[in-house]
């Protein structure tokens, strides 16, 4: 039996293997603390993992990795992005912003200590085109990101599109609705890298409401592996295209 090594075309793997099953994204309605955070638009859960995507003949991959814009939200204030929709205008209209390499953790980038240890909500965006081309030749646009460390919500020209938990592991979702094709398209994306006692690893916030000893609303993160809590987009982003019938997952019985 061939490897996955290089993904076959989907051509091919109708050839080469009996069964294939296209099943249906399956979505789970996300926790109702993360709508509320989000507002407005609804936000579907990511649970579909996917395998990186090759060029193909049906297969057009294009890499959104680069320099990004980046806004880290305020210690004491880790809903002001949301609340003041951040993700609604290129955050570089909302506030001041700095440049960050996609991929990379942003606490290794710069000399600052405040983004070294930052905890909480961190804010990333930036423009792309995609070819008109696309749409006349009515080609299935998806997203990949290859992860994002911890938890993450994407949004596509100011609206909620998906968010993730989990930082290791790639979140995928159609975008072909969402896109313009004549114009600028705008991605943003919030991570939040707060561990808590159920996140793989696992961390614990501790609130500091001792005002002899602490400014107010200090805290700090504790964990017990032997690594830096590294967070942001770890990995490659890109878009791709299939065909509107297209493979979604293959079950191979032997
Ligand atoms: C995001 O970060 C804040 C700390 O600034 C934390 O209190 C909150 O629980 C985190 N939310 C999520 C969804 O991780």
């Amino acid at each position: 039996m061939d490897t996955l090594d290089s993904p076959p075309t989907p051509t091919t793997l109708l050839l080469s293997f009996s069964q294939i099953v296209i099943a249906m994204e399956t979505w789970t309605v996300l926790s109702i603390c993360l709508v509320s955070l989000v507002g407005g638009a609804y936000t579907k859960d990511n649970t579909w993992g996917g395998l990186y995507p090759r060029e193909s003949v049906s297969r057009e991959v294009r890499s959104l990795d680069g320099l990004w814009n980046f806004r880290l939200s305020p210690l004491q204030d880790p809903d002001k992005g949301f609340r003041e929709e951040w993700y609604s205008q290129p955050l570089s209209k909302t506030g001041s912003v700095i440049s960050m390499a996609v991929p990379s953790s942003y606490n290794d980038v710069t000399q600052d200590k405040a983004l070294r240890d930052h905890i909480g909500w961190a804010w990333y965006d930036r423009t792309f085109f995609v070819p008109t081309r696309w749409q006349t030749d009515k080609l299935r646009v998806v997203l990949r990101l290859g992860s994002a460390h911890y938890n993450s919500i994407v949004y596509l020209n100011g609206l909620s599109l998906t968010s993730h938990e989990g930082g290791h592991l790639p979140i995928m979702a159609e975008i072909t609705s969402g896109l313009v094709y004549g114009r600028e398209n705008l991605i943003t994306v919030a991570i939040n890298n707060t561990l808590t006692p159920e996140t793989i690893p696992q961390g614990s916030i501790t609130y500091h409401d001792n005002p002899t000893r602490y400014p107010p609303g200090y805290f700090t993160q504790s964990y017990n592996f032997d690594f830096t809590n590294y967070a942001g987009l770890h990995r490659t982003v890109s878009i791709y295209t299939t065909p509107v019938t297209y493979i979604d997952d293959i079950l191979v019985t032997t």
